[in-house]
């Protein structure tokens, strides 16, 4: 059994996933996303019975996904589920046709119809770019002036990606949010990351704290993962006075944060997980020609 793991950073979390391989007596073959070169009509990838992406930098892993797809080499997550999930829209779509619960979201494409939507959603709003992580850029925006300002940075400072306008209700929340791990078709762990800071992500100095896995939350994070077609994913839950409510899925998601408030061994899951799917599903042979 061979399970290459594609990469550009190699954080703590792939460290313990290496650690848990070795222990578990899988064979890891690193593919550092830096080192890729495709030629599109013929496959060349290192023999291995299925790939997880932990890459970084997302653009080059959804096509390295694209092109493994291509070639029978099965994924994890899939190439479809890391697309939707690394742009806010998609997954909130998807969410939405798969009746799971959701902020309420406004689109918008200038400037001006941006304000019109902030007015019309009312104060206070969040500006997050579509596609982002780590909590960086989103925006709590409180009054007029601060939409108009905040807008007109982005116009004139924002790179492409923010000339789309995503625009949520904020929600009080009770200074903490749930992320919720799941793998395969079982929430693992979950843990509250609580911060005095309206955003909550352990990136931005959150704190991890154990939760109990309640029927309501695990029924909500499969859902969620379902209604993206991921297989391990970090499923971000938001406590609003109408109950949860999903605000995101993340594909290759940390979790050293959540690691601390949970006896279960996160990357012996997921190593299981991996070999358990290879053998079901089992790499094509190589197209002829
Ligand atoms: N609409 C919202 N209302 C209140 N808090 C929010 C809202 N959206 C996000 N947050 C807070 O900001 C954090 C990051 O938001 P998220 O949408 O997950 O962006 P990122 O992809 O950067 O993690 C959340 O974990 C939560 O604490
Ligand atoms: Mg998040």
């Amino acid at each position: 059994m061979k399970i290459g793991i594609l990469l550009s950073r190699i954080r703590i979390e792939e460290k313990l996933i290496f650690r848990a391989a070795e222990q578990l007596g899988v064979e890891i073959v690193r593919v550092d996303d830096r080192d890729l070169v495709f030629d599109l009509q013929r496959r060349d990838f290192p023999e291995v019975d299925i790939v997880l992406d932990r890459g970084l930098v997302h653009s080059r892993a959804e096509y390295t996904l694209r092109l493994l797809e291509s070639w029978g080499i099965p994924t994890v997550n899939s190439y479809k589920a890391t697309i939707t999930c690394d742009n806010k829209f998609l997954t909130n779509m998807a969410l939405i046709e798969h009746g799971v619960p959701t902020l309420r979201t406004m689109l918008a494409y200038t400037p001006a119809s941006a304000l019109q939507a902030i007015e019309e959603m009312g104060y206070p709003v969040v500006l997050k770019p579509n596609t982002g992580s780590w909590g960086r850029l989103l925006a709590k925006i409180n009054d007029r002036e601060a939409a108009e300002a905040v807008l007109e940075h982005k116009e004139i400072l924002g790179s492409y990606h923010h000339s789309i306008f995503y625009i949520q209700e904020y929600v009080r929340k009770p200074g903490r949010d749930i992320r919720a791990f799941v793998v395969g078709d079982r929430v693992i762990a979950a843990s509250y990351r609580k911060s005095d800071h309206w955003i909550t992500n352990t990136a931005r100095g959150g704190i991890s704290e154990r939760c109990p896995i309640t029927p309501e939350i695990e029924e909500l994070a499969l859902r969620s993962a379902g209604a993206v077609d991921a297989d391990i994913a970090g499923v971000d839950l938001i406590e609003t006075p109408d109950g949860y409510k999903v605000i995101e899925i993340n594909v290759g998601a940390e979790f050293h944060g959540l690691i601390e408030t949970t006896d279960v061994d996160i990357p012996a899951e997921i190593v299981g997980y991996l070999v358990r799917k290879a053998g079901t599903v089992g790499a094509q042979p190589a197209a002829a020609g």
